[in-house]
């Protein structure tokens, strides 16, 4: 089965085996299957996250569960998505209600199943301000569990999904806690710009929703016509020390607070720096408007661009010591 429709880097990959889960009760079914724990597994929701390098020689399970419920709690709102629905419409959805709390994550790609997983985020909230818990399968009993918040042990980029518990379990549904009198985000200097440029003065959700879409498309390329997976690297997190001596270089270093004795710097910024910006490698590159993101320009290999982001690591810790970590999943 190719998997290129199944990632949004656009790669062509096959899969061996291939099945669609559109409840938890098929996925009890395949539980069932003595072949199930034979075969090397590998699942996928909107594929928005993913890097297929070679082809996956076990089974691909495209996760499709859908349905969105919500119940109104005076000012708490509970909404409950299944795990393949896609993320941006569960988004509108509570927009369109009035629900709030999610729209500065307006337009990230992927399925709500793997929303917890790397704990998304943009503009300044991420998923973990907005989630109450998760229903899991796990891949070696079949049965279902219920995570609460610290059962997942979000960090930024982060989840116990893929650490301590990597591969273990299969999400089926997310249930989200938002709130019905909105408290708006508006800390990411971007937002609050765009708004000004239009004229608002007291933003609605569906105001900053529209603002941050606006503010993405302008930064990211659209996977529909080139290929991509968001940000291909996490913004690495360094020591104030090192810091110090990185800024007093380059006095324009682009960086984020991250808690005591840490600073966060921007990856795109490293990158450009090291004159990766826009470049075209091949039948890669890197964006033209965000040298973090890397794309296909069509006709792309994984391993090409695999090679492209070990080519980005090198110059980035020649020049600045810093080592980049990879934030897609990289299936090799
Ligand atoms: N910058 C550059 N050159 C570039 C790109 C960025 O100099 O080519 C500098 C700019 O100074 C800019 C700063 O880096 O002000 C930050 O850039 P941006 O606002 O685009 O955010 P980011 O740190 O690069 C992160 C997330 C994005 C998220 C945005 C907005 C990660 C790995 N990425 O990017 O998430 O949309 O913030 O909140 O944390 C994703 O994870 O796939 C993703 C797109």
């Amino acid at each position: 089965v190719s998997l290129k429709n199944f990632n949004t880097f656009g790669i062509e990959a096959q899969a061996r085996y291939f099945v669609e889960i559109n409840s938890e009760e098929e996925l009890a079914e395949l539980f069932m299957d003595p072949q199930w724990h034979q075969t090397e597994r590998l699942v996928i929701g909107g594929g928005s996250n993913l890097l297929l390098v070679k082809n996956f020689e076990g089974l691909v399970i495209r996760m499709n569960i859908r349905g969105i419920a919500h119940r109104i709690n005076y000012d708490e709102v509970l909404v409950e998505a299944g795990g393949g629905e896609n993320w941006n419409e569960l988004v509108n959805y509570c927009v369109d209600h009035g629900f709030a709390g999610m729209e500065n994550l307006t337009l990230i790609p992927g399925s709500v199943g793997a929303s917890p997983i790397q704990n998304i985020g943009a503009y300044g909230v991420e998923l973990k301000d907005v989630f109450e818990s998760s229903r899991a399968f796990e891949i070696a009993t079949g049965q279902v569990k219920i995570f609460s918040k610290v059962d997942c042990h979000f960090g930024y980029r982060e989840s116990v999904f893929k650490s301590a518990l990597k591969g273990q379990y299969i999400i089926t549904s997310v249930k989200f806690k938002l709130l019905a009198t909105p408290k708006l985000n508006l800390s990411y200097g971007a937002i609050e710009q765009e708004l000004n440029n239009r004229g608002i003065s007291q933003p609605t959700i569906k105001d900053v929703s529209q603002v941050v879409a606006a503010i993405r498309v302008s930064k990211l390329p659209d996977p529909s016509t080139i290929g991509n997976s968001g940000s291909f690297f996490k913004n690495p997190v360094i020591s104030a020390g090192q810091f110090q001596s990185i800024i007093a270089q380059h006095p324009t270093v682009s960086h984020y607070p991250a808690g005591e004795g840490q600073v966060k710097l921007a990856a795109g910024w490293l990158i450009e720096q090291c004159g990766w910006k826009g470049k075209v490698v091949g039948h890669t590159g890197t964006w033209k408007n965000q040298a973090l993101v890397l794309v296909n320009h069509g006709g792309a290999t994984g391993q090409e661009i695999y090679d492209l982001s070990s080519q980005i690591i090198d110059s980035v810790y020649q020049r600045f010591g810093v080592t980049l970590e990879r934030e897609v999943n990289i299936i090799q």
